[in-house]
C-alpha cells in the first residue's frame, strides 16, 4: 500500500476525493490535514471529519492547520461551494474529534517518522500548509515519495481569474515554494479535471448505488454543478479533486509531459497563473509531470466502484 497525506479544504469534490481514498485498499491514508480555501479553515476542518464518518472511519486523525495564505488576505470559493463548503445535503456535525496538533506539525513528522519516499502528499486546495511545512523543516522535502495535487491550468487557463486556477491563485506564494523545492510533483490542472463532468447518467450511477454514500455524493454533486449549469450551460460540474486519488490508484487513464512550471506571483493580472513549458521553449529543468489528458469514463468507472465499496 501507498501511504497518503491528503491536505485539503472541502468542498464536494474534496469530499468525493477523501471517499475514493479511503475506498481504495491501495492507499493508507495517514491522515488528513485541512487548510483555508473553499472555506474558512474552521468549516474545512469540519467537513473533512464529516466526510470521515460518512466513511465510517473516525479513526483517521484530522488535523487543522494554516487558516491563511503566506503572503495574502483569503479568497473563498463560496459562490461555487456554499456556505458551509459542503452545502447540498443537510449533515449532522461531526463527533469525532479534531486532533490537537497542527497540520504543518503532523506533515513534518510523519515524513521524519516514515521510511524516506514513502510517503506521498495529495494537496487539493491552496499549498499554505505544504509550503509552511517545507520552509520550517526543509530536511523533509527529499523524504517526499511524490506530491500529486490539484492545481493550475494550461489551455484552460483560469476559473478564479482569466488567468489562474482557483488553489493556486489563493496562495502564490506558496506554490511557488511546492514547485521550487526538488520534490517529485504530478499536477493535474483544470485541462484534465473539466473533463471529470458529472453527466446525469453519471451521477444517476451514484444514486443507484443505493448506499448512504451513494445518496450523499449525488446530493453533493447536485449541489455543486449548479453553478457550472447556470453560468456556463454546462452538463455537470467537474469533479476536480478526486483525479489526484485517480492519478494514484490508475495512471494509466492519464497522460501528460515532464515540464517546467513556474508560479506567477507579482503581477497583478496574472497572479497565480502555472505558467507550464510544455513545449520546451526554454532551458528549465522540467520540475513536474504536467497531466494533459484523461480517459474520463474509466475515471468514473473507478470511482463508482470504489465508491460501492463504502456502504
Ligand atoms: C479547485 O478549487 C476548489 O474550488 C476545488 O475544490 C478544487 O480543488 C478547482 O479549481
Ligand atoms: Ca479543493
Amino acid at each position: 500500500t501507498q501511504k497518503i497525506i491528503i491536505d485539503t479544504d472541502p468542498g464536494q469534490d474534496d469530499a468525493v476525493a477523501i471517499l475514493l481514498a479511503l475506498a481504495s485498499p491501495e492507499l493508507e491514508v495517514l491522515g488528513l490535514t485541512a487548510v483555508a480555501g473553499n472555506v474558512p479553515l474552521e468549516f474545512t476542518a469540519k467537513n473533512a471529519r464529516i466526510v470521515c464518518e460518512l466513511a465510517k472511519r473516525p479513526d483517521v486523525p484530522v488535523f487543522a492547520g494554516c487558516d491563511r495564505p503566506m503572503a495574502r488576505d483569503l479568497v473563498t470559493a463560496e459562490h461555487v461551494h456554499g456556505k458551509t463548503g459542503l452545502d447540498g445535503p443537510q449533515m449532522a456535525d461531526p463527533t469525532m474529534p479534531l486532533q490537537d496538533k497542527h497540520a504543518v506539525d503532523f506533515i513534518i513528522e510523519t515524513l521524519r517518522n516514515e521510511a524516506p519516499g514513502t510517503v506521498t502528499l495529495c494537496p487539493l486546495g491552496p499549498l499554505t500548509n505544504i509550503a509552511t511545512a517545507f520552509q520550517r523543516a526543509p530536511d523533509i522535502v527529499e523524504r517526499v515519495a511524490r506530491i500529486v495535487l490539484m492545481g493550475g491550468a494550461y489551455f484552460e487557463v483560469g476559473n478564479i481569474t482569466p488567468a489562474a486556477e482557483f488553489n493556486i491563485y489563493v496562495d502564490p506564494e506558496a506554490a511557488k515554494v511546492v514547485f521550487g523545492a526538488g520534490a517529485p510533483i504530478t499536477v493535474l490542472p483544470l485541462d484534465v479535471t473539466h473533463k471529470a463532468l458529472t453527466t446525469a447518467p453519471r451521477v444517476q450511477a451514484f444514486r443507484d448505488l443505493g448506499t448512504q454514500v451513494g445518496l450523499m455524493v449525488a446530493a453533493w454533486t447536485n449541489f455543486f454543478e449548479r453553478f457550472d449549469k447556470e453560468k456556463y450551460g454546462s452538463a455537470g460540474a467537474p469533479l476536480h479533486d478526486p483525479c489526484v486519488i485517480a492519478w494514484l490508484l490508475r495512471p494509466d487513464l492519464f497522460t501528460g509531459r515532464e515540464v517546467n512550471v513556474e508560479i506567477e506571483v507579482e503581477s497583478p493580472l496574472t497572479r497565480g497563473m502555472t505558467v507550464a513549458d510544455w513545449w520546451r521553449v526554454t532551458d528549465r529543468p522540467a520540475n513536474a509531470l504536467f497531466i494533459g489528458d484523461m480517459d474520463a469514463e474509466g475515471f468514473f468507472d473507478l470511482l463508482t466502484e470504489r465508491l460501492q465499496r463504502l456502504s
